[in-house]
C-alpha cells in the first residue's frame, strides 16, 4: 500500500464482525506508526496497548468534557502527538459527541498546522449513521458533520480518512462515497453486497465472492493498492486487541459462601484477576508427578543483604564535601558532587543509558570541576540513580516508614529496586497509582514495554499485587509494608501534559 497515495485519497474497510478489520487496521497503524502521525478513534477500546510499543498517548474520554476533547484534539495536532481516542466508558450518545467535537478540533486548526494525519475510525456508522437512530437529533447531527468534514474536505487539511464499517447499509452514503480506496471483507448480507459491489464497481454478481472470503483476507481496490480488484491476505500484528476471540475456561473453585462474601461483603478485598493454568502435556506432567516436591513457598522479602552497600539516604551525600578541599575553577564556583549527580541525572539522555556509560560520564564531569569524583564507588553511584529515577527526595525519606521501605528495596533485585521505591514513594504520601509513564522512567527506561513486564514479574513474584478498580484506575499494594497507592489512571492523559 502507498502511504503518500492514501493520504491523498482515503479508505474504506467493510466486512462483517470477526471477519479482521480491526486487525487490519492495527496493522496499518503499527506498519506506518513511525511515517505519519495517527489519530484512531476507538469506540471499544482495543486500541490503547498501542500506546505500550508504539507510544501513542491514550485520550480517556470518559474522563474530559467536550471542550476538553476540541482542546486536546487541537494540542495533538499542533505538537504532532499520535492519539488513541479510547471511547470505551461513553454511552452511545456521548461517544458520538466526544469523537465529533475531537474531529472538529483536528479539522479547525491554523493553516500552520496542517501536516499529514492518519484518522482511523473503527465502526464508523457509529459516527456517521445512514439513518436517525434512538440518540438526540444535535448528537448525530454533530458527529455526522464531523465525519462528513473529515472524509469530505479532509484532504486539503492534511487528514487522511480511514474508516471501517461492519454494515455498509448503516453508513452514511455521502461519508463512503469520499473513499477513493476499498478493502472489502467477508460480508452476507446482500444489502451489503450490493453496496460494494457498486462502491468497487463490479457486477453485482460478482459480489457473491465476499460471502466466502475468510478472515483476515480483504478483496482490495483503489489508487494506494491496486488498478485492478486483488484478494489481500492481512499479516501479523505486534500489538494485540484484547477484545480477542472467547475462550472457555474453567470457573475457579470456591464454595458458595466464599462466593457469597465476595459478592456482598463490604470491604473485601479486590480478588487478583483470575489467571488459568497453562496446560502441561502428558510428559511434562508426569515429570512433575516423578519428581513432585512441596510447592515453593513465597519468599518472605529478605532482609538486607551485606554484600551490596545500602541505599544512602539521598542527602546528605556521604561524599566529604570537596568544596574547603581543592580550589574551586571559577566558572562553577560551588558546584558539589551532590550538584553534578542532580545535573547528569535530571537530562532525559540518562534515561536507557547503562550505569557505566553514566559513571563515565560523572567521573568526567568531576574531573573538568575538579571534583574528587573517586570517592562515590560505582557501587554508590548505582544506588543514587535509583533513587534519583524513582523520584525520592529528602522529603520522602523522611516520612514515617521510609527506612523499612528502603531495607526491603535493598533484599529485591536491584532493577525492581527502583520501580518498588517509586511505588512506596506514592504509597507513603497517599498519592495515585504511578502511570505507566512515571513506572518507565523509575524503571531507569524509554520502554514501557520493558517496565511494564518487569511490574508483571514483580506481581508475580509477591512483591507487589496489583488491582484494578471498577473505574478502570489502578491501585499497587505493597504486601511487605502494608502500604498501598490510591487508584490511579495508568495512562493518564494530565499526566502527560505535565
Ligand atoms: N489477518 C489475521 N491474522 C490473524 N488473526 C486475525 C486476522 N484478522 C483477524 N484476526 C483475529 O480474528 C479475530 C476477529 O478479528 P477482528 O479484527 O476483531 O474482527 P472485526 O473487527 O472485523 O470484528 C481477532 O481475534 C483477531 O485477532
Ligand atoms: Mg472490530
Amino acid at each position: 500500500m502507498s502511504l503518500e497515495e492514501l493520504l491523498a485519497t482515503r479508505l474504506l474497510v467493510q466486512g462483517n464482525s470477526g471477519s479482521g478489520k480491526s486487525h487490519l487496521l492495527r496493522r496499518l497503524i503499527e506498519q506506518s506508526a513511525q511515517a505519519v502521525q495517527q489519530v484512531v478513534i476507538d469506540p471499544e477500546g482495543d486500541f490503547a496497548n498501542l500506546a505500550q510499543v508504539f507510544g501513542h498517548i491514550v485520550i480517556d474520554a470518559g474522563a474530559q468534557s467536550e471542550n476538553g476533547m476540541r482542546l486536546i484534539a487541537s494540542r495533538a495536532r499542533q505538537m504532532r502527538v499520535s492519539v488513541v481516542v479510547n471511547l470505551e466508558h461513553l454511552d452511545t450518545e456521548r461517544q458520538m459527541r466526544h469523537a465529533g467535537a475531537f474531529l472538529n478540533g483536528l479539522f479547525d486548526t491554523d493553516r500552520q498546522y496542517w501536516t499529514p494525519v492518519l484518522v482511523v475510525v473503527d465502526e464508523a456508522q457509529l459516527f456517521a449513521p445512514a439513518v436517525a437512530g434512538e440518540v438526540a437529533d444535535d448528537a448525530r447531527k454533530a458527529s455526522l458533520e464531523a465525519m462528513t468534514n473529515l472524509m469530505c474536505r479532509g484532504r486539503k487539511r492534511g487528514l487522511a480518512g480511514i474508516i471501517a464499517t461492519q454494515r455498509l447499509a448503516k453508513l452514511a452514503k455521502n461519508v463512503a462515497a469520499e473513499a477513493s480506496n476499498f478493502l472489502m471483507g467477508r460480508t452476507f448480507l446482500d444489502i451489503d453486497m450490493q453496496r460494494a459491489a457498486d462502491l468497487l464497481g463490479i457486477d453485482r454478481r460478482q459480489a457473491e465472492v465476499f460471502r466466502d472470503l475468510e478472515r483476515g483476507r480483504f478483496v482490495g481496490l483503489g489508487p494506494a493498492l491496486s488498478r485492478r480488484s486483488v484478494t489481500i491476505r492481512i499479516g501479523d500484528v505486534q500489538t494485540r486487541s484484547h477484545a480477542g476471540g472467547a475462550q472457555l475456561m474453567p470457573l475457579p473453585e470456591r464454595t458458595p459462601e466464599e462466593a457469597r462474601g465476595l459478592l456482598f461483603k463490604a470491604n473485601a478485598p479486590p480478588p487478583a484477576p483470575y489467571v488459568p493454568e497453562k496446560g502441561l502435556d502428558t510428559e511434562a506432567l508426569l515429570a512433575t508427578i516423578e519428581h513432585s516436591h512441596p510447592a515453593p513457598i513465597p519468599q518472605p522479602i529478605p532482609a538486607v543483604r551485606t554484600e551490596e552497600p545500602p541505599l544512602p539516604a539521598p542527602a546528605p551525600t556521604p561524599v566529604p564535601a570537596p568544596t574547603q578541599a581543592s580550589p574551586q575553577p571559577e566558572t562553577d564556583r560551588g558546584m558539589g558532587i551532590d550538584d553534578v549527580l542532580d545535573q547528569l541525572f535530571s537530562e532525559s539522555s540518562a534515561l536507557g543509558r547503562s550505569v557505566a556509560s553514566l559513571y563515565d560520564d560523572f567521573q568526567a564531569r568531576c574531573r573538568a570541576l575538579r571534583l574528587p569524583g573517586r570517592v562515590l564507588d560505582l557501587a554508590h553511584f548505582r544506588r543514587r540513580l535509583i533513587l534519583a529515577q524513582a523520584g525520592v527526595t529528602p522529603a520522602i525519606a523522611a516520612l514515617p516508614g521510609w527506612e523499612q521501605a528502603v531495607g526491603i528495596a535493598n533484599g529485591l533485585e536491584e532493577q525492581f529496586q527502583g520501580i518498588y521505591l517509586h511505588l512506596a514513594a506514592a504509597a507513603a504520601q497517599s498519592l495515585p497509582c504511578p502511570t505507566d509513564q512515571m513506572i518507565t522512567q523509575a524503571f531507569g527506561s524509554h520502554s514501557p514495554r520493558r517496565a511494564l513486564a518487569a511490574l508483571a514479574r514483580m506481581q508475580q513474584l509477591g512483591i507487589i499485587e496489583i488491582y484494578e478498580e471498577l473505574s478502570g484506575e489502578r491501585v499497587i499494594v505493597l504486601p511487605a509494608l502494608q502500604w498501598r497507592t490510591a487508584p490511579g489512571h495508568a495512562n493518564d492523559v494530565l499526566a502527560w501534559s505535565g
